[in-house]
């Protein structure tokens, strides 16, 4: 399994990935397959154009066989450019356990790194003990912030954040 970044030209794969996601853990995302099923090619093709090379968001996928086994997206915080937020994360049923979506967040935490953010954070929904115990492990903590699902308001969102270490820069030599 190989984690990539998304390229220019792959909005049909990316469609795919997501309405797969959107289908098998509706309860995980803040938005909805109908909603994604009424977004044009456009939507897609100009997601992945942002996301392949932009300083503002990037979207790795999990490839095996020239076959997309799961995705995340990061994006910088719109009022915040030193928070760096991880979403749309999801790992196909049958490569789970596995160790796809560490190296999922594992991406995206260095990308963040590379930017120079402080840190990740994250919304969560409450009940989802996976992507809870998965967070946890990758060091993220819930920063004590919750907000209704945004599609399901019986349920509750959590906020998650991993502080990531400040940036080094070596010293010219005198
Ligand atoms: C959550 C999800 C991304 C985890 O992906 P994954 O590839 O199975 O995760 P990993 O194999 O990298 O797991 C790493 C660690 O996370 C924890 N973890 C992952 N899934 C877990 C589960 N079902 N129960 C308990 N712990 C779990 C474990 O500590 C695991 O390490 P271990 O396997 O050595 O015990 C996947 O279950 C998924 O796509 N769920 C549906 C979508 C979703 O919930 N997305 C999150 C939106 S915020």
């Amino acid at each position: 399994m190989r984690i990539r970044r998304v390229r220019a030209h792959e909005g049909v794969r990316l469609r795919e990935v997501r309405l797969r996601a959107l289908a098998e853990a509706p309860a995980a995302f803040g938005s909805t397959r109908a909603e994604a099923l009424g977004q044009p090619p456009e939507f897609w093709d100009g997601m992945c154009r942002e996301c392949a090379d932009g300083a503002a968001c990037t979207i790795f996928v999990a490839e095996q066989d020239e076959t997309w086994y799961g995705m995340v997206r990061g994006f910088v915080h719109r009022d915040y450019p030193g928070i760096v937020r991880l979403a749309s994360m999801w790992v196909d049923p049958a490569r789970r356990r596995a160790g796809v979506g560490a190296a999922l967040v594992a991406a995206i935490a260095a990308w963040a790194c590379a930017r120079g953010a402080g840190c990740v954070q994250l919304w969560v929904t409450d009940t989802n003990h996976a992507a809870k115990a998965l967070y946890a492990r990758q060091g993220f903590a819930e920063s004590g912030r919750a907000k209704p699902h945004r599609t399901d308001p019986v349920l509750r969102e959590v906020l998650m954040v991993r502080t990531l270490p400040p940036v080094t820069t070596t010293p010219a030599s005198s």
